[in-house]
């Protein structure tokens, strides 16, 4: 995930090729394989066929946010590239194709008049999801909200919970019959804490007060959403995606004991606390004080509405030290290049306490990945270290679903490189290498490797069944 730590130099993690291994045993049928993608990422098009600005649109403006001074106007062309990107995506035997909805190209300014050019464009894309077979996983807020409604307080203004209600009904009855899943948010603390309280995502606003009060609505927005949603008579199901990743006293003095367990508070308490029990943390609360956020009788059970499955986007733990910043790498144990350290472990063990905490419904593995550096030899991306961390972290869930957690799927960040939001282009998380001067997608070793683990695990589910059947 995205932390509010300033990536060191990594030390680059170095695996043999031969090294990588990727779990034999079957996972249960019906488990679903995927990649991801989001809209602002890949789509470029920024201003085409009447899409409106989002709030990323403008924070790049900003000089100096963005690490190589880029921004999402052009990224993958993924809008003029759709029909070989969807082949690109069947290539890899993948069950589902995990994308999100750019609400101001459906919807310029967010509460206005609906752009057709823009709802064609997703119907195309989930026309061509079909067609292939690979099921619709459909985010509708992976952060890029219409600059008009920030013009009017953006998350922080109430008037916009319902705004995002309406937008989730639209998107509901065009596409509902079509999809396999509908994720609310993508990552709610990223928006809350690194939008409005570290300002190094957009909006770019520094108050803990107003990040408060948006995560507040933003899980508002997702309760009164997949109600509104199912009232209307939508059947997918639903669930909304955390960031997620356990947090470990950098020593064991008690003041760094005590800052890790406030900092499990602020990022999965805080959520995970009214989504399944009903109430905010009291510590968290506490450590608030008078930047709160105001809650409405009724919000608590809106937020708690049952879900089907909860999406967790893992990347990293997260060490943290009461007296200083906690240097990454210090452990030594190996980093990617956004200096995040490797530790399938801490996936298996957050899943577990997932699972023996809250009653949480089936989770998904929405995003994991990593960020490495791309060896190209004789024409193609030899890149062991990405296919190591996958692998691993896929033994490290299926590690999670011995211990009895329920895990109904894991989707690979990334489908192909693109923009890395304050990184700009220069961190890679694709399992394709995109050529940004010619847009040429590029399979790497990672790629290859994941479609023969799926093809293997193809052949394991046939044989499960055969076994039930008898034949
Ligand atoms: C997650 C985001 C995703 C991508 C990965 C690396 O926090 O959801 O868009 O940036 O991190």
């Amino acid at each position: 995930m995205h932390s509010l730590q300033t990536p060191p130099t990594a030390p680059q993690a170095r695996v043999a090729p031969d090294a990588v291994a990727w779990p034999d045993h079957p996972f249960p049928p019906g488990f679903t394989w995927g990649v991801a993608t989001s809209a602002f990422q890949i789509e470029g098009g920024a201003d085409a066929d009447g899409k409106g600005p989002s709030i990323w649109d403008t924070f790049c403006q900003r000089p100096g946010v963005i690490a190589d001074g880029s921004d999402g106007r052009v990224a993958c062309e993924h809008l003029k590239h759709l029909e070989t990107d969807l082949d690109l995506i069947a290539s890899l035997g993948v069950d589902a194709y995990r994308f999100s909805i750019s609400w101001p190209r459906v919807r310029p300014t967010g509460a206005g008049p609906w752009n057709e050019a823009g709802l064609a464009f997703y119907d195309r894309l989930i026309d061509g999801l079909h067609a292939r077979g690979i099921q619709a996983h459909l985010t509708l807020n992976h952060w890029d909200l219409p600059e008009a409604l920030q013009l009017r307080g953006g998350w922080a203004n109430r008037e916009t919970v319902q705004h995002f209600v309406d937008y989730a009904l639209g998107i509901a009855r065009r596409y509902g019959t079509r999809l396999a899943a509908i994720t609310t948010h993508n990552e709610p603390w990223v928006i809350a804490v690194l939008g409005h309280e570290a300002g190094i995502f957009a909006p770019g606003l520094r108050d803990r007060a107003v990040a408060a009060q948006v995560s507040h609505h933003l899980l508002l927005s997702h309760g009164l959403a997949v109600r509104a949603m199912r009232a209307a008579g939508c059947q997918v199901p639903m669930g909304i995606v955390l960031n997620l990743s356990p947090h470990l006293p950098a020593t064991d003095s008690e003041a760094d004991r005590a800052r890790a367990r406030l900092e499990d508070g602020k990022l999965l308490r805080w959520y995970m606390d009214p989504l399944f029990q009903g109430h905010y943390p009291v510590d968290v609360l506490h450590d608030l004080g008078d930047q709160a956020p105001r809650i409405e009788a009724g919000d608590l059970d809106a937020i708690g509405v049952p879900i089907d499955f909860l999406g967790i986007n893992y990347y990293t733990r997260s060490m943290v030290s009461a007296a200083a910043p906690w240097v990454p790498g210090s452990t030594g144990l190996p980093l990617t290049t956004m200096g995040w350290e490797i530790h399938p472990p801490s996936l298996t063990e957050l899943l577990v306490r997932l699972a023996r905490d809250y009653p949480v419904p089936p989770l998904t593995i929405t995003e994991n990945g990593g960020a490495f550096p791309d060896h190209w030899v004789d024409g193609g991306v030899a890149d062991h270290d990405r296919t190591d961390y996958i692998a691993r972290h896929i033994e490290a869930v299926a590690d999670a679903m011995r211990q009895g957690v329920p895990v109904n799927g894991y989707f690979v960040w990334s489908l192909m490189d693109n923009f890395e939001w304050a990184s700009g282009y220069a961190q890679r998380f694709g399992i394709v290498h995109v050529d940004y001067a010619t847009q040429r997608r590029t399979p790497k070793a990672s790629a290859h490797g994941y479609r023969r683990f799926l093809a293997h695990q193809q052949v394991r589910r046939a044989q499960a069944a055969q076994a039930v059947t008898g034949d």
